[in-house]
């Protein structure tokens, strides 16, 4: 029997009132999972956390996160739910140390013994030790946001939903939470992490979920989203004749681009364990004289384009 997902919603929609923030959204996210739920500017993905979290109401739909149907069973399913949602609010006039103390306070199941070592180790992970005595409101927006994630990590969890981490940081600290996103995941947490961003879902995801207008548009490990076999081989050659030839040989269907002596042709690698490198061979082999030769892999960003349409515009 395969383990309950960390979270599974059906049908879930949450109508505003000139919209469909989120319309009929069905995520499955497996447990151990660091999973990527991209989407443009305005696509729904807060929404959507929000209701994950109990902070929003569904209009419809169900959401069950670990063992429980949200939000009913929010009281035994939250505390092992660690999130940082948009726009974390603190205590302006207290230290980043301070406010974390407070939220775990707050927190009746975080044990009081350990609180004041859970508080540093939470600031040391973010990298915060330093400025840790500093009021809030004299934080930037990616200090703001690293002690946001701070927050999510004060005691163990089964889950973190983090809405964005990386927004506001510098490419270091960028590259700082993608680390400590792995990090999390090697510790046995399931990480639901939303990004706006493909190339920091692309490093950092095992499974992604790309959102458009509210609408789930694909969902799946990162390989079945790139999408298997979509190699396209292109070959510069004056012996366009003869790399046809060897071409089809393989069992490739080739395409002649350009009325030019010296041509490009172009093949997509659809045999299944036909390596380009293999290809390169044959050509050399018999005799083709190969001035250029690529492998382009259909990259993710094209995927997304083509899943999104408008890309990453934001459209309302
Ligand atoms: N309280 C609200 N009232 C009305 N419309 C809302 C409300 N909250 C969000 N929306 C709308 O729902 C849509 C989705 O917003 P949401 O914040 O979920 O997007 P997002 O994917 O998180 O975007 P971003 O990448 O900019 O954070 C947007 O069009 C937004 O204007
Ligand atoms: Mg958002």
């Amino acid at each position: 029997m395969t383990a309950p997902a960390a979270i599974e919603t059906s049908g879930l929609t949450k109508s505003f009132a000139h919209q469909q923030a989120v319309d009929d959204v069905g995520l499955s996210v497996p447990r151990g999972s660091v999973f990527g739920f991209l989407g443009p500017n305005g696509s729904g993905k807060t929404t959507t956390i929000r209701m994950l979290l109990g902070l929003a109401s569904a209009t419809s739909g169900t959401i069950r996160l670990l063992d429980g149907a949200m939000p009913d069973a929010a009281a035994e399913v939250l505390p092992r739910v660690g999130a940082l949602v948009e726009g974390p609010a603190f205590y302006p006039f207290l230290s980043g140390r301070a406010n974390l103390h407070r939220l775990d306070t707050a927190d009746r199941y975080a044990p009081r013994s350990t609180r004041r070592r859970r508080v540093n180790e939470a600031l040391e992970r973010v990298g915060l030790s330093h400025a840790a005595g500093k009021r809030a409101h004299a934080y930037s927006l990616g200090m703001k946001q690293r002690l946001g994630i701070a927050n999510a990590l004060l005691t163990p969890r089964d889950l973190l939903i983090l809405d964005e981490p990386s927004n506001g940081l510098d490419p270091q600290g960028t590259r700082e939470v993608r680390n400590l996103v792995r990090s999390l995941a090697d510790g046995g947490s399931t990480v639901f992490v939303s990004s706006h961003l493909l190339a920091e879902v692309e490093q950092m995801c095992t499974h992604v979920a790309v959102m458009s207008t509210g609408r789930l548009v694909a969902q799946g490990t990162l390989e079945e989203l790139r999408g298997h076999d979509h190699v396209q081989l292109r070959i510069e050659t004056p012996d366009v004749g003869d790399a046809r030839q060897v071409l089809a040989s393989l069992g490739l269907q080739p395409d002649q681009g350009g009325p030019m002596a010296a041509a490009t042709v172009t093949a997509d690698l659809t045999v299944p364990g036909l390596h380009p490198e293999a290809v390169n061979a044959a050509l050399v082999s018999a005799g083709v004289r190969v001035r250029g030769f690529a492998a382009d892999a259909t990259s993710l960003e094209d995927r997304f384009v083509a899943l999104t349409g408008e890309g990453f515009d934001i459209d309302h």
